[in-house]
């Protein structure tokens, strides 16, 4: 499906829960979040309703993300549903690794394509105190198990700040090296919690691409990250400037919120609720064809410093 100015929508984006079993500090408040009623939570029989209308719209792409979306029982059930569309190509999840292993397999089996994780940090008492206390051997095994059963490609997120984990950039850069992984360096958004360390700890990319020159640009199909890699390494790094040169011409990007409703804009203050629509297919298809084709144009952070989003990120899901 096209929007009004004729970007091609292909790729859908469905945060399951905002709960998470982490509580990074640049994005969960520390004493965690307010429980949902019963009635804000989407069942998975209603997840499948409206991922299958997009699907009959043109959706070729669907990422599962959180939240943590492995929190959930019964995922695979749903990324076996979805992998089973006929038009869906590609089944992917977003999540920060801690319940992966135990589960990587069955997902694949289940038609899981691909994997990114966030792990901002490779020390062990750094990733406790940004994640508030999660168990980094958890996550470094899963990485190891996605490769091992060849689910690729492996991308790993990490979210640079300045002051703490900016020392790291080498060490994240050499991983690739001998690791068949694209580490991603993604700019801090000054959105939900990550606003209140956007003065302090927000970095631009590109003084990173400047210092690194033993980095050589690369093509990839990758839409939201510029993708380079040393000569002769296994792996690439890639670089998500979402701020300083933002995508929004190209994005073919949709939104589904973990409450239902769509959001057609990372940024957009705007969201759709489908609530109402979940056993009406014909108004279900109707609603989101509008909600493509007026998706805005651009977002403006890069003048206004602050999303117009009122949701948090682990309620988008990034
Ligand atoms: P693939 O390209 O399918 O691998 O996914 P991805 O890199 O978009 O997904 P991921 O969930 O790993 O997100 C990586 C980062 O990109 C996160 O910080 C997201 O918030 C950011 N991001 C993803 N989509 C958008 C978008 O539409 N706009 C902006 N500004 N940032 C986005
Ligand atoms: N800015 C940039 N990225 C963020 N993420 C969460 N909050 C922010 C933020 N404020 C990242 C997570 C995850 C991805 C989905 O979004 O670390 O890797
Ligand atoms: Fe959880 Fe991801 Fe937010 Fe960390 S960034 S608290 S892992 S949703």
């Amino acid at each position: 499906m096209l929007d009004k100015t004729g970007r091609k929508i292909d790729y859908l984006r469905v945060s399951l829960t905002d709960r998470c079993n982490l509580r990074c500090i640049y994005c969960m408040p520390e004493e965690g979040i307010p429980k949902k009623t019963h009635d804000d939570i989407v069942r998975f029989e209603n997840f499948e309703k409206v991922i299958s209308a997009f699907a009959t719209l043109g959706i070729k792409k669907v990422r599962f993300t959180g939240g943590e979306p492995l929190i959930l029982n019964g995922i695979e059930k749903l990324i076996k549903f979805t992998s089973s569309l006929p038009s869906i190509e590609d089944v992917s999840l977003t999540t920060n690794g801690i319940l992966l292993y135990d589960k990587v397999e069955e997902l694949k089996k289940a038609g899981l394509n691909r994997v990114n994780i966030s792990l901002d940090t490779l020390n062990k008492e750094k990733y406790k105190k940004i994640t508030r206390g999660g168990d980094i051997s958890k996550v470094l095994s899963a990485i190891e198990k996605c490769i091992s059963i060849d689910l690729k490609p492996v991308k790993i997120n990490v979210v640079l700040m300045k002051g703490i984990n900016d020392d790291e950039v080498e060490d994240f850069i050499n991983l690739t090296k001998a690791m068949p992984v694209q580490v991603r360096f993604i700019e801090l958004m000054p959105i939900g919690e990550g606003l209140k360390f956007y003065e302090k700890s927000s970095m631009k990319i590109d003084e990173i691409i400047d210092n690194h020159k033993e980095l050589i640009h690369i093509k990839d199909k990758s839409n939201v990250a510029s993708v380079y890699k040393i000569e002769g390494a296994k792996g690439t790094v890639g670089f998500i400037s979402p701020i300083s040169c933002k995508f929004c011409n190209n994005c073919n990007r949709i939104r589904l919120t973990s409450t239902g409703s769509i959001k057609p804009c990372l940024h957009s203050h705007d969201e759709i609720s489908l609530k109402p629509y979940f056993n009406d297919e014909k108004m279900l298809k109707k609603v989101i064809e509008d909600a493509i084709y007026n998706k805005p144009d651009e977002h403006h952070l890069a003048e206004d410093k602050k999303s117009q989003t009122d949701k948090m990120m682990y309620q988008i899901g990034g």
